[in-house]
């Protein structure tokens, strides 16, 4: 099978080169893949922010495709259903089972750059019908992630959510905040993505750069509240706004330090506020489904910035590092 090998962590290590062809063991299914989605993830394990000893790897975590040969003990799937795998195929509810959740695909398990992967069946959810490959590839973890914000944070009518910057989960954030009937506030360092954010059902827009006291803007915006999700993407540069911006009774989702790991912060307010700091590493297969469902159910479409072909990997990879996207970046596989 052809496949997109990353020999060492470097961008321009990304080369096209054949393997031979996996075969399902028995509680194992062979999916033909269509599409791949990168993450910041992604970016970190192909340029060495990521500890990694293992190259060469196939790398991308994110992927759909459709099932091409299923494991004689597999009764529940069938060849030719489409299928996204999960990227923790072995976390399938609760708890996490091990500190990083276990294998992952495109770090220790076979990623998404191939033309076929063999993942456990219990990893698959159902491709939504109104979704193409691409889109349903952009799905594993940026839609579980945003889902699991949404949920731990209670949100409903009269709740607000406040997403930081307009990349993959923060978008996926808003349209499942929208669809569980709460007000979206959107960050973002350009006004046109958040012209494109307050199409898509954005209520209150800030320009971070332009408004570099954005937690005001929020308290503004919210009659003194503040809001009752902030989904933490930014981490050193934006942590303690974060806590500024946040309810009584909030939940500040920790999932990202786009901008660093070190902050400090005022701890008075977390107590007063009763703000709840949640950290999160995406979620299992149950979550996944369930983000999956509620897209079927509310026909939520992924924002998909760009396509590009498998054999310009490396220039999908560089569009995601340059942080010029709105929303997702998928690589089609012929
Ligand atoms: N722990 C988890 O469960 C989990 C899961 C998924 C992702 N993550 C992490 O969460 C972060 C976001 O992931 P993603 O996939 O959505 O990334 P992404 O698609 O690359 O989006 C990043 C966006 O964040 C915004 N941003 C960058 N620096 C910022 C800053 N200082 N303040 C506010 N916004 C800033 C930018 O938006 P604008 O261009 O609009 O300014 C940028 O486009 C990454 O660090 C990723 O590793 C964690």
């Amino acid at each position: 099978m052809k496949v997109i090998e990353l020999a060492a962590p470097r961008v321009d290590a990304l080369h096209s080169c054949t393997y031979p062809d996996p075969v399902p063991g028995p509680a194992e299914v062979l999916v033909r893949l269509r599409a791949a989605s990168l993450n910041f993830l992604d970016i970190a394990v192909a340029t060495g922010k990521y500890p990694l000893n293992n190259f060469p790897i196939i790398p991308v975590t994110d992927g759909a495709g459709e099932i091409a040969a299923i494991g004689a003990a597999v009764t529940d799937w069938t060849v030719g259903e489409r299928v996204i795998p999960h990227f923790i195929p072995n976390w399938q509810d609760g708890r996490m089972p091990t500190a990083g959740g276990g294998p992952r695909r495109g770090i220790d398990l076979p990623g998404s750059l191939a033309e076929y992967v063999v993942v456990p069946a219990h990893s698959l959810v159902h491709t939504p019908a109104h979704l193409s490959h691409a889109e349903a590839a952009t799905l594993p973890i940026a839609a579980t992630t945003a889902w699991r914000a949404v949920r731990t944070a209670g949100l409903g009518p009269h709740k607000t959510a406040l997403v930081l910057g307009t990349g993959g989960v923060s978008l996926f954030a808003m349209q499942f905040a929208r669809a569980h009937g709460a007000r979206v506030l959107v960050t973002s360092s350009s006004d046109e993505k958040l012209e494109r954010a307050r199409k898509l059902g954005a209520d209150e827009i800030i320009n971070y750069k332009f408004t570099p006291k954005w937690a005001d803007a929020v308290l503004r915006l919210t009659d003194g509240r503040g809001a009752d999700l902030v989904l933490e993407t930014g981490g050193a540069a934006t942590f303690p706004q974060s806590i500024e911006a946040a309810g009584l009774d909030s939940t500040v989702f920790i999932i990202g330090f786009l901008s660093g790991t070190e902050v400090s912060i005022n701890v008075v307010p977390v107590m007063e506020r009763r703000i709840r700091l949640q950290g999160n590493n995406t979620g299992p297969v149950a979550d996944f489904a369930d983000a999956a469902a509620a897209m079927t159910a509310h026909g939520i479409k992924p924002v998909l910035d760009a396509t590009f072909p498998m054999d310009q990997a490396q220039a999908a990879y560089r569009h995601l590092a340059e942080g010029g996207h709105f929303g997702k970046i998928a690589i089609s596989i012929p």
